[in-house]
């Protein structure tokens, strides 16, 4: 059993376990992957304030997420394919998110279907969706999350099209893979993978394949995603798509101020500052730089949770330091379940957890309820360097 520490850890794992064609599908950002990069690095430019002689004695990193008491504020954020990451990735993450006390979001494109995660999972998970063209289908989603009883909406608003990552483009990426020479060459050194894919039936979008119309096989669907994503959505559709769901609705992929002035007009409960892990609009500025002016405009009427760039406990810190209720992990999940399944989403958490918890203590914090700027040292532009 290799000992893990760190994120960077799983990462290695993953590597070396999972097809390249979906090991790219994640760790790549859209066009020459700028803000993908950023969305980490700019964490780095943000220091903390070490405190000493404070007592450090019964910390607590538990939290609310969208009215949901959760061990730490870090969500799963939703990923699409993680069925194709580790046979029934999506059951598997679900779990791991269930037993830790995290929220988890299934995404639209995922592999196991909403019902699927239901029947294997005993808690309320979210369900994120895209805003797409066919009103049957997208009241047959809100329907099944319904009847599914997820705890909340997740609405992404930042992918009417889709950003171009090259990789993807290149690799042929589909699911299940196609077999081309190159598949064929790299799947045979990826073994254990594929003995656990051929075990599963999961192995298409679970949500989308006999559900859509016209959707049978996996090639239609590919015709059916470029169709079907609607390039026309605005304001107008998300608030009616805020009235179809009793429950709390989170928008995901808000990224400017004033767009989250509108994420508060529309009704929603949530907002998640996002940029979508760097893969839609590249040059887009990283999530936690836009952080502290979406607080300043928002922060004390909205909930506002942030993903993107997130590796570590203290990069979580930093986000929940500059005023964020929650955050949303991505890749850093992904990374564990291609390493070792259930168990790696796990120790994903774990290690985010240690981190969070220590760093807050040597912050001189015993809440992370009480985080706040005064934790922090900005460089004094961080908020206003591109204008
Ligand atoms: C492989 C992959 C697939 C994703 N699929 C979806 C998706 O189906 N729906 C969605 O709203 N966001 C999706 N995202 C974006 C994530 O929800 C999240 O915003 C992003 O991963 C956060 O950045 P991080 O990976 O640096 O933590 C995806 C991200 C990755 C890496």
């Amino acid at each position: 059993m290799p000992i893990i520490t760190e994120i960077e850890d799983l990462k290695r794992l993953y590597k070396r376990r999972v097809p390249r064609m979906f090991y790219d599908y994640a760790e790549t950002g859209s066009w020459t992957g700028q803000t993908f990069r950023e969305n980490s690095s700019d964490f780095d430019e943000i220091r903390l304030r070490q405190r000493v002689a404070v007592d450090m004695a019964g910390r607590s990193t538990a939290s609310q997420m969208a009215g949901q008491d959760c061990t730490m504020p870090v969500a799963l954020a939703p990923v699409g394919l993680c069925g194709m990451q580790s046979a029934d990735g999506e059951i598997k993450a679900a779990r791991a998110a269930e037993k830790f006390g995290v929220p988890f979001t299934l995404s639209t494109m995922s592999i196991c279907s909403i019902e699927d995660v239901a029947e294997h999972t005993s808690k309320p998970f979210w369900f994120q969706v895209y805003t797409l063209k066919d009103d049957d289908f997208m009241r047959r989603l809100f329907d099944r999350a319904k009847a599914a009883k997820c705890s909340a909406l997740v609405i992404t608003v930042d992918l009417q099209v889709l950003g171009q990552r090259h990789k993807d483009l290149k690799n042929g990426l589909s699911a299940p893979p196609k077999l081309t020479p190159s598949s064929i060459l790299n799947l045979a050194t990826k073994v254990p993978w594929g003995l656990e894919m051929l075990q599963t039936k999961r192995r298409f979008f679970g949500n989308i394949v006999g559900h859509a119309k016209g959707v049978t096989n996996p090639s239609s669907l590919s015709t059916w995603t470029a169709e079907s994503f609607d390039p026309s959505l605005d304001w107008d559709r998300i608030r009616e798509f805020r009235k179809w769901w009793d429950g709390p609705v989170i928008l995901k992929g808000i990224l400017d101020a004033e767009d989250a002035k509108k994420a508060l007009d529309v009704g929603a409960d949530a907002i998640v500052v996002s940029n979508h892990g760097g893969r839609q609009l590249d040059g887009a500025l990283s999530s936690i730089r836009t952080l502290p002016k979406i607080m300043d405009a928002v922060g004390d009427k909205i909930e506002v949770h942030l993903d993107s760039g997130i590796r570590s406990g203290q990069d979580v810190l930093k986000a929940l330091a500059l005023g964020a209720k929650g955050t949303m992990i991505g890749r850093a999940f992904v990374y564990g379940l291609g390493a070792m399944g259930e168990a790696g989403v796990t120790r994903a958490l774990e290690v985010i957890h240690k981190e969070l918890d220590i760093t807050m203590a040597l912050c001189g914090e015993r809440n992370v309820k009480d985080l706040g700027r005064h934790n922090l040292l900005l460089p004094a532009d961080f908020a206003d360097r591109w204008r």
